[in-house]
């Protein structure tokens, strides 16, 4: 029996009902294994704007380092999208939980389970057998870099910045999972054109001296994210930079068939936050029609990482895929030869993969 002490942290929009979901599954592994666990709620985001004016108020920060792991939901608000001058957004929260925590390797697993071969928009020939491991770095490149206006403000900037430590302590994680993999790791960069690129790709040849029983592509960012599409059983470990790791792992969750599927582990100096990779969808919110998957997901990945609780982590995954093999969809993972009848909400799917753990 393990005690431990859980931080559930929905956010915005739909990260609300899918993380009530994920909650739940970890409720019901805590009775089946017989742990102990405990959980406390807090805010970021949008709300935590709406009700203190700060996206990522003090309070849940300190709720955060004080805790064994946070199962995140999701930020944002389409208030916000709309107006480029706002001064507090709910992302800004988001990103210093990110710096704070010290949160520099974003773990995205692309596996796709073969009852949704039929769901994404690429020929399932292409894809089945894909399954990939992404590592984003997190908390620096141009997200982090100084940024402004200059010239009256008509000229605005964000400056791409990574220093050695940074490159090589993310490519360390990724040649290490490389070797419980397949053996083969793709670093992405655009050594071409960008001098941090360049600096990534000298980093991560002096750490592939290290590790010579594992085989190096390197691969410029456009380059990767059309193979991504055409053969995305090439790939099997990718280590990149922060903007580019955003971009192309939204580009690779059409492999495992939508965003509503897709979990990811932000990892680092301290407490690991876990989250789907998909937004806050106010488009869906409070409809009920929200994938909670991808929620349930992340908290499989919380057991297995932050806990070491593999036995746990699997009866969870093993759960989703029970239930995909049922039949049972959400209305993203659904496709034109699903019964309507299969097609449920996010609490109905929920209880489904409940009754299976
Ligand atoms: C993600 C998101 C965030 C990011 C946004 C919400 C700031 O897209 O986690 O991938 O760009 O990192
Ligand atoms: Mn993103």
């Amino acid at each position: 029996m393990a005690k431990k002490h859980i931080l559930i942290v929905p956010g915005d929009g739909i990260g609300q009902e899918v993380t009530e979901v994920g909650k739940k599954v970890l409720e019901k592994i805590a009775a089946k294994f017989g742990h102990d666990f405990t959980y406390d709620e807090a805010l970021i985001g949008h709300v935590a704007i709406e009700a203190t004016g700060d996206a990522l108020p003090a309070e849940t920060l300190e709720k955060m380092k004080a805790s064994d792991a946070v199962l995140f939901g999701a930020v944002g608000h389409p208030k916000y999208d709309n107006d480029p001058s706002a001064k507090v957004r709910p992302e800004q929260g988001l990103l210093k939980m990110r710096k704070e925590l010290g949160l520099y390797a974003n773990l995205r697993p692309i596996k796709l389970f073969d009852e949704l071969l039929s769901a994404s928009s690429i020929k399932p020939e292409i894809l089945k057998g894909a399954d990939i491991l992404f590592f984003r770095e997190l908390t620096g490149d141009i997200y982090f870099g100084e940024k402004g206006r200059k010239n009256n403000g008509d000229t605005a900037y964000d400056v791409a910045e990574y220093s050695r430590y940074e490159v090589e302590r993310i490519g360390r994680k990724a040649f290490e999972a490389a070797r419980t993999r397949k053996k083969h790791l793709v670093s992405v960069d655009k050594a071409n054109v960008l001098e941090s690129s360049r600096l990534w790709r000298e980093e991560i040849q002096k750490l592939a001296l290290e590790y010579p029983d594992i085989t190096v592509e390197y691969q410029f960012v456009d380059a990767t994210a059309m193979l991504l599409i055409k053969d995305p059983k090439r790939f099997d470990v990718v280590v990149t930079a922060n903007l580019f790791g955003d971009i192309l792992t939204d580009e690779a969750s059409q492999i495992a068939g939508s965003m509503g599927m897709l979990a990811s582990a932000s990892i680092g100096d301290g407490t690991g936050v876990y989250e789907p990779i998909h937004g806050s969808a106010h488009d869906i919110t409070g409809k009920g029609l929200a994938n909670p998957m991808a929620s349930v997901l992340s908290a499989a990945l919380l057991l297995d990482i932050s806990f070491g609780m593999k036995a746990e982590s699997e009866a969870v995954i093993n759960a989703v895929d029970q239930v995909l093999k049922k039949g049972f969809r959400t209305g993203d993972i659904a496709d034109e030869t699903t019964d309507k009848s299969m097609i449920l909400g996010t609490d109905a799917i929920g209880e489904e993969i409940l009754k299976l753990i």
